[in-house]
């Protein structure tokens, strides 16, 4: 095993996870939330990927849906925050929220899409927007490469575990093909190391720019509905 291997077989383990995202977050998490994603308490919240769902740390009172591939990250959720939340184990590119369709205020892939494929990351914007509410928002948050970054920070990004970190544009321009209106903000400050970071905010507010038909599904992961 290579040590980089290693280091992201380590990472893939909850505690581990959770520690190293500790040391290297700082308050980047609050701000994030704080300037971007703007949680209202009482709203409905879908979180792609949650991991161990450790944002509920930082959320205000919300009716929270988490899911997430890695089932030791969904398990950590469970025994940590399954009084504040729903969990459930799932593939974004498999996933399916039908009974629940139209009804989140709110969707977040917190440090998610740097880890898909284009096809994976399409099936996320699709998902997010059959989720949420007319007019509702989707907030990401990725690692990414732009013009003119520290040189560090570009070093750091491009040893990230995730295989796919973009551009910014890159990101935003396939959020463009499924949300109307989509903005992009690049911060360099928002963990302890060299890093950068574009968050999108994607707003479910019109028809679905055309020329792009929501992928099929091979197979469908429902969450329990609602007692
Ligand atoms: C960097 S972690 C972020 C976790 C959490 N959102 C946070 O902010 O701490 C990326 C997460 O995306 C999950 N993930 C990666 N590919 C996925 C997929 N295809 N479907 C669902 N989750 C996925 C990983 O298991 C991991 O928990």
């Amino acid at each position: 095993m290579k040590p980089r291997d290693g280091i992201y077989f380590l990472l893939s383990l909850p505690s581990v996870y959770r520690l190293f995202r500790t040391i290297v977050r700082g308050d980047g998490c609050r701000v994030y939330l704080s300037e971007y994603v703007r949680p209202i308490p009482g709203e409905k919240v879908l979180d792609i990927g949650c991991g161990p769902g450790d944002i509920l740390e930082d959320l205000p009172a919300v009716d929270y849906l988490g899911f997430d591939i890695n089932p030791k990250y969904v398990e950590a959720a469970q025994n940590r925050f399954g009084r504040r939340g729903r969990f459930f184990c799932g593939d974004v590119g498999l996933t399916a929220i039908e009974r629940e369709a139209a009804s989140f205020d709110l969707v977040l892939a917190t440090g998610v899409l740097h880890h898909l494929d284009d096809n994976q990351a399409l099936s996320l914007f699709h998902l997010a927007r059959r989720a949420l509410k007319p007019g509702a928002r989707l907030v990401t948050y990725d690692g990414c490469f732009v013009a003119g970054q520290p040189k560090l920070a570009r070093l750091v990004v491009s040893r990230d575990r995730g295989q796919y970190v973009r551009e910014s544009a890159e990101y935003a321009k396939l959020a463009a093909q499924v949300f109307p209106e989509v903005r992009s903000f690049v911060r360099h400050d928002l963990l302890r190391i060299p890093y950068t970071h574009v968050i999108l905010q994607c707003d479910n507010a019109g028809p679905l720019p055309s020329g792009c038909p929501p992928p099929r599904l091979s197979a469908t992961l429902l969450p329990s509905a609602p007692e």
